[in-house]
């Protein structure tokens, strides 16, 4: 297939690119720098200049295509109404150009909107009014329009080399408050996927997803915090220590509304229905190779 990519310059995107290209897809990627465009021309891809603020731009060159793997997002962490909008305005421009084409369109979201607390699975809707709810809704509805649409939703640990999520953020805060901290008793989990194992996810849901199709990326149910944050102690070799959901969010910002939140999620569904086997390295053992401390 030719397939469109948005966000084909970023962590996750960058090995979306090669898992599609060697599995025999061309790519063309969307870039909005010299440097983006030289990364995805030397990784075998055609480049498209564009950015996500021109949604007749994107649909252009999602008709043009086989197919759409859509992970652009806007990181703003003090507007995410307004990048969800943005996320939403360029879905429903992509899906409406692949309206009545039973062509795929692949679509990125996360574990941590669902109902948090008890194990979710891909039959649970997203909780009402997040940044992400709009845009799994939208496109799980085109279905209805004739678009093999799907959504992945990722753990909100995405680890590997290049990371710079929100591990890399308790990180650096633990380093700079001198302390590795987790909220309560710890034992709230964090669901973890690799991102090879989640590039491969996504190919696997452009090639065979069915249609209006949520889809799990964790390769772990749910790390407890508590090991999240004795293997930072212990890289940066400073105490571990509680803190209630208000001093956390004091501490680390935006990351600390996420650190006491317990977010169980299964993929059984998803490996069920497209054979998706995670190979790649766990969390913990991730970081216990000491990467993410240098
Ligand atoms: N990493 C995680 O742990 C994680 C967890 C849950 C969900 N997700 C979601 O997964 C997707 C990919 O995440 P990631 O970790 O790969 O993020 P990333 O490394 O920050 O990459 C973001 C990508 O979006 C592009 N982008 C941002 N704003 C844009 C705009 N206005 N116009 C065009 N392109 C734009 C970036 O382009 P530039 O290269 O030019 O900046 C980059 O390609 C996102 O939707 C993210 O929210 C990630």
């Amino acid at each position: 297939m030719r397939v469109f990519v948005t966000g084909a310059t970023g962590f996750i995107g960058s090995a979306v690119v090669p898992e599609l290209i060697g599995a025999g897809h061309e790519v063309v990627g969307l870039a909005r720098s010299d440097e983006g465009a030289a990364r995805l021309k030397a990784a075998g891809a055609e480049v498209h200049r564009g950015t996500l603020d021109d949604p007749e731009d994107l649909a252009r060159v999602a008709g043009a295509a086989d197919g759409v793997i859509h992970l652009a997002f806007v990181h703003d962490f003090v507007d995410v109404r307004a990048a969800g909008d943005t996320d939403l305005r360029a879905i429903r421009a992509m899906g409406t150009a692949l309206a009545g084409s039973d062509r795929p369109l692949v679509v990125t979201s996360g574990t941590a909107i669902g109902p948090t607390g008890r194990l979710i699975t891909e039959a649970d809707a997203p909780a009402p009014g997040t940044h992400r709810t709009a845009s799994e809704e939208a496109a799980t509805a085109l279905a209805e329009d004739g678009v093999r649409s799907s959504v992945v939703r990722l753990a909100p640990t995405v680890h590997g080399r290049g990371d710079h999520g929100f591990v890399p953020r308790l990180i650096d805060v633990a380093r700079e408050k001198g302390v590795a901290a987790y909220v309560g008793d710890g034992a709230n989990r964090w669901p973890a996927v690799h991102r090879l194992d989640a590039a491969r996810l996504f190919r696997l849901a452009l090639e065979k997803a069915p249609a209006g199709q949520r889809l799990h990326a964790n390769a772990e149910e749910g790390v407890p915090f508590r090991e999240i944050a004795d293997v930072i102690g212990r890289h940066l070799d400073v105490p571990v220590i509680s803190l209630t959901g208000e001093e956390a969010e004091a501490r680390y910002g935006f990351v600390g509304r996420f650190t006491g939140v317990d977010n169980p999620t299964s993929s059984t569904l998803t490996r069920e229905l497209l054979g998706w086997q995670p190979v790649e390295t766990g969390l913990l053992a991730d970081l216990e190779e000491g990467h993410y401390f240098q």
